[in-house]
């Protein structure tokens, strides 16, 4: 081992394994990587690295390990668990993944695509499609949230109910291990019983575990017929119902099925430019339902009228709207996914991303809105999500004119009140965002015993010396 280069000789250090453009030091160059996306942390970090291969990904972390510097991997930096933010401490770096950004293959007869860790969704889905494909995975944040960070948070996103997690849709990993390692384990194989699935341990261990430095990714045929609709709903069992309507009449045709609150779509309304409802205005629930094939002719748009008919009839649907364009699909889809961002605008929210069985999403959405307001008088609850996969974004919105600091002050009683219900209904605190930092005091109560005994066991195995994204995942 070296001697303590600290504090000069490690900058020159990394330096002489990154070049002169692979890291940065200036406290302004450092300032928009130190904060998460919402805004609840921010944290001090010596350098962010920011390595162009494995290599350099690994001498790096050899060096930290070391010289005991932890490492804070970053992607695109939305977690929403401030699961990339470092802590306030100087004997840290970030380590970013964004100028791993490449396509190393695509192989349209295997159906893969192998990328570096750094590629952004929405490039991965544009390179998918260039090649006639498609790659699935889909969010809010794709135009920043990178590869690494989606295997490392296991993603879900609109598309779940039908493709999966960010997990079933990789075949294979390449990783550096907290001691610098590398697991060449870029495979692109269906099937490979070869003792443990150590790929299976780094997709959500949100980089506690090691550097995800590109992966084997799956793709699917390209969509040739798509059918959009935004209904307006009398309830949250009407939704339910319209879900399993589509489901009956064609599983596989159904590419998310996802709900919003007439609150949600009200914010929304108020604070995205543009922002525009194809439905009369008045109503309290919302569903947005979007079919796909990849064959023409597969009679898309009608059995989206005729199940919408039916449910119409049965009075579970009370008007609709079905896009005559991809513009219009694109608008409707806008209403869902500024939800994040009208929250943001409107005010202090705090965020529980849950899941319950299916079957239990008009109860927990109806359960927890009323104690919800019962808590915090004047609060507006804001649920909306993927409800054809159980992942219902709980939110909270502050009550108009309530100081942010003081509705922010309640916001572990505001998680605790969803989570208790959540539990009730067999359900899970954290569906798709992990747990980042914002969690970890729950994972006692959640996990303990055996599992989180594994899960540290696990940790102290790989990671002995603790320098990979400390006081996350783990109490
Ligand atoms: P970061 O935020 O940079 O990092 C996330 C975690 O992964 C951190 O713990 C980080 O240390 C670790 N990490 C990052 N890269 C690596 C790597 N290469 N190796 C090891 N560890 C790494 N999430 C959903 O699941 N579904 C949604 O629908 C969804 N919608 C969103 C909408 C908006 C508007 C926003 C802002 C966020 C949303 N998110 C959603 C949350 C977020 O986008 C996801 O968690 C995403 O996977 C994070 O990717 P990222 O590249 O930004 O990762
Ligand atoms: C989304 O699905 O838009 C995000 O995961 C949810 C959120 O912002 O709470
Ligand atoms: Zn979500």
């Amino acid at each position: 081992m070296p001697d303590d280069l600290r504090p000069h000789g490690l900058l020159d250090a990394f330096r002489a394994i990154l070049g002169p453009n692979g890291m940065l030091t200036q406290a302004s160059d450092l300032e928009p990587y130190l904060a998460d996306w919402r805004g609840l942390y921010r944290g001090q970090a010596m350098a962010m690295l920011r390595p162009a291969r494995t290599e350099e990904v690994s001498a790096c972390v050899r060096l930290c390990a070391e010289q005991g510097i932890t490492i804070i991997p970053q992607g695109g930096n939305t977690s929403m668990v401030g699961g990339a933010t470092p802590e306030a401490r100087p004997d840290q770096v970030i380590l970013s993944l964004a100028r791993m950004n490449r396509v190393r293959e695509v192989d349209t007869a295997d159906m893969t695509m192998t990328v570096e860790a750094g590629l952004v969704l929405a490039r991965a889905q544009q390179v998918a499609a260039e090649h006639g494909t498609l790659f699935p995975l889909s969010l809010g944040a794709e135009g920043s949230a990178m590869i690494g960070g989606l295997l490392s948070t296991n993603a879900g996103g609109n598309t779940t109910v039908r493709y999966g997690n960010a997990r079933e849709l990789m075949l294979g990993l390449e990783v550096v291990l907290p001691d610098g390692g590398v697991i060449h384990g870029l495979r692109r194989l269906r099937k490979d019983n070869t003792g443990y699935a150590l790929r299976h341990l780094f997709v959500g261990a949100e980089g506690t575990l090691g550097i995800i430095t590109a992966a084997v990714l799956r793709l699917f045929p390209a969509a040739r017929e798509t059918a959009t609709a935004l209904c307006a709903v009398p309830s949250e069992d009407a939704a339910l119902a319209l879900f399993r309507r589509f489901r009956a009449a064609d599983e596989g045709a159904v590419r998310a099925f996802e709900y919003m609150s007439g609150i949600g779509m009200g914010l929304v309304m108020d604070h995205i430019e543009g922002a525009t409802l194809p439905v009369a205005p008045g109503f309290e629930h919302f569903v947005l339902v979007d079919l796909s094939a990849s064959r023409e002719g597969a009679g898309l748009r009608g059995l989206l009228e005729q199940v919408l008919e039916a449910a119409m009839e049965a009075g579970e649907v009370l008007d609709a709207a079905l896009a005559e364009s991809e513009a219009q699909r694109a608008a409707i889809w806008r209403l869902r996914e500024e939800h994040p961002e009208a929250q943001k605008r409107a005010g202090a929210s705090v965020k529980s991303d849950v899941s319950v069985p299916v079957s239990s999403v008009p109860e927990l959405i109806r359960r927890a809105s009323a104690e919800l307001v019962k808590l915090i008088p004047g609060s507006r609850p804001v649920p909306f999500g993927h409800m054809g996969d159980g992942n219902i974004h709980m939110n909270l919105e502050q009550p108009v004119g309530m100081d942010p600091a003081e509705f922010l002050a309640r916001a572990h009683d505001i998680m605790d009140c969803v989570n208790e219900i959540v539990r009730d209904l067999g359900g899970s605190f954290s569906a798709e965002h992990g747990v980042g930092r914002l969690k970890t005091d729950m994972m006692e109560a959640w996990r303990g015993g055996a599992e989180l005994s594994a899960m540290q066991a696990i940790k102290a195995a790989l990671d002995p010396k603790g320098i990979m994204n400390p006081g996350k995942v783990l109490p």
